[in-house]
């Protein structure tokens, strides 16, 4: 094989509804419990791949700059195990995440990577396939495979573990707002954080327990398009994974005073009559779950507190795709 095609793709990071925060397989990426989130319009990655039997090693550039990866190259070499050939590969990736906001993500990343690397290394995935891949890179990146509200079911091994889009009505009005609270590293990485909760935090099995069936109730709601009950679901599982990490030993927490200050502002708008709910990943940005027609009332409200240029505002995206 010398120089194969360029593929270049598209995947759209994803905000989790129904939290995935835990694994009961690490090299695999096989998750504690299935989870559920919306893919979102306004953030993502664009990622190309050429492989190339002259490369001596895999080469990785994002935003411009070349970064020595060895997640990546593991990466890489699943797709070349699949594909059965042995050459490097040239990967150019670029984040389309305003550069201050923080929220750039492995999800979006991997999604990419798995479409573009695959395509590129001659292997033609479905999407189910796809999605498997995606995991391998990061566990949430198998939902950035499709696009709107997606489920990803925990499974039992590699080949029952996988995402799939879940049916959501023409009139479910969902919207969501990003507060940036700080662009800082994580302090823990997610990977890191789960680790140690399921190591160690012993609210752990309740955990598990407790997002089944929040995942069900989630579902129930979406089915009967209740956007209330799917807001207070989503931002008590919220709650529970971060109620995790401080169970957890050493305890840790991604919250800022900000973030803080930030939740009390929804709870306040909510106690007014505007429907909305808050949600945080392993950060302290939060992101704020609402219908499009209260975007405007709750963005002045933020912008009051926080400044215009932190506040992001995204919709519902689409699913990976080669452009
Ligand atoms: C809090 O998918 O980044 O965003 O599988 O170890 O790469 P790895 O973790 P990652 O974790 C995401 C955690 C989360 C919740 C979620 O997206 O479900």
């Amino acid at each position: 094989m010398n120089a194969t095609t360029t593929y270049t793709a598209r995947a759209h990071t994803n905000i989790a509804l129904i939290k995935y925060w835990g694994k009961k397989d690490e090299k695999l990426i096989l998750p504690m419990n299935s989870s559920l989130s919306l893919t979102l319009d306004r953030f993502y990655t664009e990622t190309s791949v050429m492989f190339d039997e002259q490369l001596k090693d895999d080469l990785f550039l994002l935003d411009g700059s070349k970064e020595k990866n060895d997640k990546i190259s593991n990466f890489l070499e699943i797709v070349r195990q699949k594909a059965n050939i042995t050459a490097k590969a040239k990967i150019i990736s670029k984040n389309h995440v305003p550069s201050t906001a923080g929220l750039a993500s492995s999800a979006s990343a991997y999604a990419a990577l798995a479409l573009a690397a695959s395509k590129a290394a001659g292997l033609n995935l479905d999407k189910k396939e796809l999605s498997r891949l995606a995991r391998r890179g990061s566990g949430s990146a198998c939902r950035s495979i499709y696009g709107g509200l997606v489920e990803w079911q925990e499974g039992i091994d590699d080949q029952t573990s996988f995402a799939h889009p879940i049916e959501m009505s023409r009139d479910f009005d969902i919207a969501m707002i990003a507060l940036v609270i700080s662009t800082d590293f994580k302090k823990i990485s997610s990977r890191a954080g789960m680790k140690r909760v399921v190591e160690t935090s012993p609210y752990y099995p309740a955990w598990v327990q407790n997002t089944a069936k929040d995942l069900r109730k989630l579902k129930q709601a979406i089915s009967k398009n209740d956007f209330e009950t799917f807001g207070e679901v989503s931002e008590e599982n919220a709650m529970k994974m971060h109620a995790l990490n401080m169970s957890a030993h050493p305890h840790f927490n991604y919250l800022e005073p900000d973030s803080i200050k930030a939740m009390k502002i929804v709870e306040k708008l909510r106690s007014q009559g505007v429907s909305c709910y808050y949600t945080l990943d392993a950060g302290p940005n939060v992101k704020v779950i609402c219908r499009r027609k209260d975007i405007q009332a709750i963005v002045d409200r933020l912008s009051d507190s926080f400044g215009q240029e932190k506040v992001l505002v995204a919709g519902p995206g689409p699913a990976a795709h080669l452009i």
